[in-house]
């Protein structure tokens, strides 16, 4: 069995990008534009006004003050509250692929390695563009990588579900070197006009370069310690968006439950307790304690439950820098939320220090990866 080594990161954020007060003056344009033409019904009290959207409400539940999008006209003008992506012929690189190649060649520089050193190609995400061919298949063919790709989906726990899956194969011998790309335009699948999440994600793509261990030669790079991954059915986080939709009558109108939808207070109670007791049991099987953690490198969908989490694991309010926060800048990106961490906050780590990277979301599913920066 051969040691893995993650020997490069990459993240490429969209250029665009909307403030918490940006959000909040079009959902409330919007809104007065909905409640004038209700007024008769309202007056009637057969529809309920929509009430308007807070800047301060949503860094105090959230943490998140601001968010990357791919576009920004689209979900800013109150008639239309959606992104603006054109179509793209069969012939064009899909927009996913496109992200991907940003994220991969940054990882693959760090890494030290170009396409000839990759076996394989994950494309790890929470929603993929089209059905078939893979996402994955086409980021392989773009960069000339020899081998095999494929997509999988396992929502915000897409990257370390992706990152197990990656290590495995490569410990058995099934590829030197994988790429991981997990972009994710989150801004597709939330629904802008409903003010319990109008705030909550953004667009991004993290890309993750792994190898054997004895090959790597990448300064900073870590050592995969061990992974572990778990599951847990809930629909509190739910999209029911799927090939089977026309099928149904009423295809047509226009659904809520085609786009995310959540239970917020409830995956907060429910999976805080959750992720802990994941990391705290990965830990110990490995015969590692909390004290022997330099970092934590979470999901990134809300402050108070990382807060909550991290206090959890360490038994203690986490210090400074121990448990870096980037959603403040990028709000919830799905699986790339604990990359983005990663990748912004591991290269200060000193040889054997060891940490985390943690991911959890819908499913549920939770992932846990224990990492050793290399000699
Ligand atoms: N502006 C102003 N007020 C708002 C608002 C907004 N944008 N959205 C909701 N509110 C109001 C609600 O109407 C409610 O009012 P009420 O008390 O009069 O009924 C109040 O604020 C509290 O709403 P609630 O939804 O309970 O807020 P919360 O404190 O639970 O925060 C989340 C909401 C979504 C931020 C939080 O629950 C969360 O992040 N949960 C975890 C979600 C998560 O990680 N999901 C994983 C996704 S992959």
């Amino acid at each position: 069995m051969q040691n893995v080594a993650i020997s490069g990161t990459g993240v490429f954020t969209p250029e665009e990008s909307i403030s918490n007060a940006e959000l909040v003056e079009a959902f409330n344009a919007f809104a007065r534009r909905k409640n004038s033409e209700n007024a008769d019904a309202i007056a009637r009290g057969e529809v309920e006004p929509i009430p308007d959207s807070d800047e301060g409400f949503i860094v105090k539940a959230s943490g998140i003050e601001s968010r990357h999008v791919l576009n920004k006209s689209g979900v800013l003008d109150p008639e239309r509250m959606f992104p603006l992506l054109p179509e793209r012929s069969d012939d064009e690189l899909s927009v996913m692929a496109e992200m991907a190649l940003k994220a991969a060649s940054i990882a693959l520089e760090k890494a030290g390695r170009t396409p000839a050193d990759i076996d394989a190609v994950i494309c790890a995400a929470s929603n993929h563009e089209r059905a078939y061919p893979a996402i994955a298949i086409e980021v392989q063919q773009a960069l000339g990588i020899n081998g095999f790709a494929f997509d999988m989906n396992v929502a915000c726990s897409s990257a370390t579900f992706g990152i197990q899956a990656a290590a495995d194969m490569i410990r058995c011998g099934s590829a030197r070197a994988i790429l991981m790309v997990n972009p994710e335009i989150c801004s597709a699948h939330l629904e802008w006009r409903d003010r319990d999440c109008h705030f909550i994600f953004g667009d991004v793509c993290t890309a993750v370069v792994l190898e054997r261990a004895d090959l790597a030669t990448a300064p900073g790079r870590y050592e995969i310690v061990s992974t572990r991954c778990l599951t847990q059915f809930s629909n509190n986080i739910r999209n029911n968006n799927g090939f089977l939709r026309r099928t149904r009558e009423g295809h047509m109108q226009d659904r809520r439950d085609m786009q995310f939808r959540q239970e917020g207070r409830k995956v907060f109670k429910q999976v805080v307790p959750i992720v802990a007791e994941l990391i705290q049991t990965h830990l110990a099987d490995e015969k590692l304690s909390a004290d022997d953690l330099s970092r934590l490198w979470l999901h990134q969908a809300n402050k108070g439950m990382n807060d909550l989490i991290g206090a959890r694991v360490l038994g203690r309010t986490p210090a400074n820098g121990e448990q870096p926060n980037i959603l403040q800048d990028y709000a919830n990106t799905s699986s790339a939320g604990s990359i983005i961490a990663f990748s912004k906050y591991s290269d200060d780590l000193q040889p054997g220090d060891y940490g985390v990277i943690c991911s959890f979301g819908a499913g549920y599913s939770a992932g846990s990866v224990i990492v050793r920066k290399a000699a």
